[in-house]
This record gives C-alpha cells, structure tokens and sequence, in this order.
C-alpha cells in the first residue's frame, strides 16, 4: 500500500479523512507566484525556465503542505508545440494563430515533432520529482482535444466556443482531423510527463459541458477514453483523473466509458448527487466553489463540511471545483485546509 494518500484515494480507497490539493494552486492569489513570474519575465517564459516552473510548482507545497503537486505549465502548449503561434495579452488572456479549414490544419507539424519544444515541461517533471516531499503526488496534465481544439479554432478563450462548434457544423471532417491530431499528440505528451517522473495524469477538458448529445460522445468522451487507454498500455497501473467540466448529468458513467480513475467535479455538481451518481463508480475530486476562497466567512466551513459529509463513505480528493482566482485570500486557503483536516 503506498504511503501517498492521494494514490491511495485514486485506487478507490477511502480515508478518514479526504487528501487535499488545489486547481491552479500555483497562481497570482500568491505574492511568491508573482515574484517568480516577475523574475521569469512573462508567463511563457515561466512555463520554458524548468528552475522556475518547478520553483513555482513547490511554492504552495512549501506554504500548505498540500498533497499533491501539479506540474506547472498550461494547456496551451501543445498547440504551440504543433507550430500554432501562442501569446498572451495582458489582462485578456491567451492568443493562438487561427485554424479555419483545411489549409491550417496542414500547416501544422505531426505529433511526433512536438517533443523539443516541450523537452523544459519534462526538465520541470524531473526536477519536482526529485524534490518534492517523499508524501507529495506529481500531477503532469493535458487539456483534452475539445478544449484545446476550441482555442486553436477561436484564436482565443471564448465564453460558448462558437468557433469551434461552428468549423464542426461546417467541416466536420477537417475537425475530427484536428480532434485526432490533439489525441495523438496527448497521448504522446502525458506519456513524455510519465516517464519523466509524474506519478497521475490529468486530463483538462474545461469547455466540455458545451458538448451536447452525440458530440459529447464524440468529441469529449471517445477522445478521453482513447488517450486513457493508450496512456495505459504503456504505463500499467497509471491513474487518469478526467475534468469534464461542466458535464453536468454527463459526469454519470464518464469514469467507466473512459476508464478514468477519479472524476473531477465542478461546482455545479451537488456532492449528494454526485456521492450516488459518479462516486460508485470510483473516486471523485472536488468541488469547494473559488469564490470561498475571496469570500471567506462561514460560508467557507459550511461548504467544505458539505462536501467532505457527502463523499465520507467513498474514495475522494478535496479540490476546488475550478481554478482558484487570483483576487482569493491566500488565508481563507489555510483555513479550507484546516476544515478539511478536521
Ligand atoms: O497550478 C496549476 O493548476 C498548474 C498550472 C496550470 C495553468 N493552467 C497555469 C496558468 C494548469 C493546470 C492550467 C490549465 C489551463 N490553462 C486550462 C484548463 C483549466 C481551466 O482553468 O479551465 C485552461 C483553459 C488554460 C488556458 C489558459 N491559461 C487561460 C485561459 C489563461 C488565462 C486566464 C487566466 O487565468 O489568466 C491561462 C494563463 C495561466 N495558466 C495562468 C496560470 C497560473 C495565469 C497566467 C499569469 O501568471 O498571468
């Protein structure tokens, strides 16, 4: 039995009490996270400086003691690993070149060309293997095809991913080509991230919940359940949390279609609901809503006790149900914590 609690949770046990790590714990609500980015220059030049990735990786470790410690990087490079242009404007958020039909699909490289671009990301997972407390679970990570798809098709974050539904309305073929290729090259990227030392993948699929009917089957599930499958063939044993966010009645059997291990729930998801309909199948992660973390109040103790009451009698993680936000109070963190911990 390993003595990793978030390893053990992913296996399906239950603990007295939830292990405990947090969506985007490394990020602005933190004055180190900031020094380092400022000493980093910008956010790219954050996630391609291996000693400052990992440093930023280790900084809320240092400060919570949390369970987990997820690589730091971003979604988006695998787009630029594939020759897409990837920036970020300040305050707005991140800029990709175009794709809009056939012709920019071609452009871009295969999936066996993205590893020299993406060669720091696997220096980081090296790195924080080697130091990170000997309790402390490496998570290496992926957006998944639709999510990441719907960014290189808009250019940008979009709030509906209009683009992006409106290419699969219209050229359903060149975007099932473009959801192959981010497979292809997920697989291959996590699967770089494993052997470089991450002990769980997650598989971010943030806009999933804008998939409806056949398409979520499509588009959200086939694509999770084929990168789960190739990913454990190579690596036996390896635990997969998959985030459809926002699935809503979806989160229902999305661990045994796909062979996930552990379901991250959003915070729209009532943890009673959740506790009789996805933790059955496994182990579920989540889902405090980030505004207790600006908020504070006893609103903070009531919801993480809800939480923690209703997924008690099975395997869970504690988690946010989404990115904590950089105007979140880094006390209100220390006190969700100490919740958790009875
Ligand atoms: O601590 C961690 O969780 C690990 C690192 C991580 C980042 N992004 C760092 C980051 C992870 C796992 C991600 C995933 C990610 N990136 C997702 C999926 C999860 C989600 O939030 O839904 C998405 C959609 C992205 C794409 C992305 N990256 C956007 C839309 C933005 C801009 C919005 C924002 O919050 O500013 C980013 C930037 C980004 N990625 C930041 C961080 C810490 C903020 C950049 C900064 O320091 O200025």
């Amino acid at each position: 039995m390993s003595h990793k609690t978030i390893l053990r949770a992913l296996a399906g046990e239950t603990l007295p009490e939830p292990p405990i790590w947090m969506m985007r714990q490394a990020g602005r609500y933190l004055p180190e996270y900031r020094a380092t980015r400022e000493k980093a220059g910008d956010f790219l030049s954050l996630c391609y400086t291996p000693d400052l990735a990992a440093e930023v990786s280790l900084q809320p470790i240092r400060r919570y003691g949390f369970d987990a410690a997820i690589l730091f990087a971003d979604i988006l490079l695998v787009p630029q690993a594939l020759g897409a242009d990837l920036w970020f404007e300040t305050g707005e958020g991140p800029r990709l070149s175009v794709i809009s039909g056939p012709g920019d699909l071609r452009r871009l490289k295969g999936r066996d060309d993205i590893h020299d671009r993406l060669a720091p990301v696997y220096e980081t997972v090296r790195i924080l293997a080697r130091e990170l407390p000997s309790a402390v679970t490496l998570i290496g990570f992926a957006g998944a095809p639709w999510t990441v798809a719907s960014y290189m098709i808009a250019g940008r974050g979009t709030p509906d991913q209009g683009p992006a539904h409106a290419l699969k309305a219209a050229d359903r073929a060149t975007f099932a080509a473009l959801i192959d290729l981010l497979t292809g090259a997920t697989i291959d990227y996590l699967s770089a991230q494993v052997e470089a030392g991450a002990e769980v993948v997650k598989l971010f699929d943030s806009w999933a919940g804008s998939l409806k009917g056949r398409d979520f089957d499509d588009f959200a599930l086939a694509p999770a359940k084929a990168i789960i499958a190739a990913l454990k063939a190579r690596h036996p044993g390896l635990p997969v949390i998959a985030f459809p966010r926002e699935a809503g009645p979806r989160y229902a059997g999305f661990a045994r279609a796909t062979g996930a291990d552990c379901i991250a729930l959003d915070s729209a998801v009532s943890p009673a609901w959740a506790a009789e309909n996805v933790q059955t199948d496994g182990c579920v992660q989540g889902n405090l809503d980030p505004r207790h973390l600006v908020e504070g109040g006893p609103g903070l103790e009531a919801g993480v006790r809800a939480i923690c009451d209703a997924f008690a009698g099975g395997p869970h993680i504690f988690n946010l149900g989404h990115g904590i936000t950089p105007d979140a109070d880094p006390a209100n963190v220390e006190r969700m914590i100490r919740a958790v911990r009875g």
